[in-house]
């Protein structure tokens, strides 16, 4: 079983890049899949949950060619997905298996989906029940509540769905499926989730209209859309965030992460951490595929806590791990509500954090939408964990954030079940070393 172990007692220093974005990797893949033509996906992420949602698409009929720094996917147009011979194994991905249900819903064939022990656990009903209303036929465990989900192709229908959770895979779920449906899909959501998606319809010219929370879009479009000769994924901003907090905690840093995605619908930890006194600046801003992106540069700084609140959850959703880190050694105390979402995630966050962190020293008390971190800033630990043997619990966000953590400690830190990290970031140990030895 793998281990990460980490010896804390010097500063991060040096400029980095990180993993192509998880979130468009998946996005980018499913679009140039059903483009006419062939498309490049450079700069895509390597982890295995994207690798999976690639495998899905091979399994679909659709030729893709696999290098370390480019897909080469051979996309057949909107109909031009083939029935796979067995079902399809997305892993750990949550993206990839809602995405997938959404697209499949609509297609003439039958297919099953499932994925790891984790993924069989979260909530697959989000997705199924309006879909279901769109007309499709899924069947799965508890009425369909859970993976595996099988799906047979059928004729759908454009419903107008209102999601009671601002939620990024259940709105893209639907958008793929409307792309198949008669007549035009409207999808509201109660808060602005991730807008990868309709940015990369956008960048493919589908006509997709926003009014004020509501997405409209018109279903079956005749000739489909051309393939993209080069789509450049920006770094994912959630690969960032492990740095972004390790160079704020650990004193004495100064790094630079180069072109990050910093869509404002997920970068709520930069807000978070300024609001708590961390020194980041946003170099050289410019765009990649309609997504902003930059340099971020980050020195060392003394974090005081604050609340966050419902509003800033969804832009800050897969961060709550690594920012419970920096509320743990801030002075004073951070408050989470509104995030009962982070207990459906690859594990119960709100849970899985509040154990590991407090064996390490923290203090949080855990709500059911949320915690009350009080930060050892102004106690005689004076903003230092205690090194400890930790695990994961099969969350790769989990893992790296208490390896972030360790760093901050009197004593290396011993994390079990690290295989997870390879899902989104296989060179996190690699790029971590390179700032503690000052290579970065
Ligand atoms: C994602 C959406 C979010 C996020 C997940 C990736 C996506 O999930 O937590 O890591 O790529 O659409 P929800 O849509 O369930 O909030």
């Amino acid at each position: 079983m793998a281990s990460l172990t980490i010896t804390p007692g010097r500063p991060l220093q040096g400029t980095i890049s990180v993993p192509g974005d998880k979130s468009i990797t998946h996005r980018a893949i499913i679009m140039t899949a059903l483009a006419n033509g062939v498309s490049s996906v450079v700069q895509y992420c390597r982890g295995e949950d994207c690798l999976n949602t690639m495998r899905a698409f091979q399994t679909l009929g659709i030729r893709i060619d696999e290098s370390a720094e480019e897909l080469r996917v051979y996309g057949k147009g909107l109909w031009g997905l083939t029935e796979p011979s067995g079902p399809i194994d997305c892993g750990n991905s949550g993206t990839g298996i809602r995405l997938l249900t959404g697209l499949l819903a609509g297609q003439d064939f039958f297919t099953v989906l499932t994925g790891d022990e984790s993924i069989r656990r979260r909530p697959m009903g989000r997705i199924v029940k309006p879909l279901r209303e769109m007309g499709a036929t899924i069947a799965g465990r508890k009425g369909g509540e859970l993976a595996p989900l099988a799906v047979m192709g059928s004729r759908l229908r454009a419903i107008s769905y209102t999601s009671p959770v601002a939620s990024a895979q259940i709105k893209s779920a639907l958008l793929l499926a409307a792309l198949f449906a008669e007549g035009t899909t409207s999808v509201t959501e109660p808060r602005l989730s991730r807008d990868h998606t309709e940015r990369l319809f956008r960048f493919f010219s589908i006509a997709l209209r926003r009014e004020g929370s509501t997405l409209l879009i018109d279903g079956q479009p005749s000739v489909g859309w051309s393939a993209a000769p080069r789509l450049v994924v920006p770094g994912d901003f959630s690969a960032a965030a492990f740095f972004i907090v390790g160079a704020t905690i650990v004193p004495g840093s100064d790094v630079t992460i180069q072109q990050v995605g910093i869509n404002p619908t997920r970068t709520g930890l930069l807000d978070v951490m300024t609001r708590m006194g961390a020194d980041i600046q946003l170099l050289n801003q410019r765009e990649e595929a309609g997504e902003p992106i930059a340099d971020i540069r980050v020195r060392s700084a003394r974090l005081r806590g604050v609340a966050v609140g419902p509003d800033l959850i969804p832009q800050t959703i897969d961060e709550f791990p690594i920012l419970c880190v920096a509320a743990a050694v801030a002075e004073g105390q951070t408050i989470v509500s509104g995030a009962e979402e982070l207990r459906v995630k690859e594990s119960d966050r709100i849970a899985t954090m509040s154990a590991e962190l407090r064996a390490m020293g923290a203090q949080i008390t855990e709500n059911p939408d949320g915690m009350v971190v009080r930060g050892l800033g102004t106690t005689e630990d004076n903003g230092r964990l205690q090194g400890v043997h930790g695990r994961s619990h099969g969350d790769h966000r989990v893992a790296m954030s208490l390896a972030i953590a360790g760093l901050t400690a009197w004593t290396p830190t011993l994390i079990d079940e690290t295989a997870c990290i390879e899902t989104s970031f296989p060179t996190f140990h690699h790029t971590l070393l390179e700032l503690l030895t000052g290579r970065g």
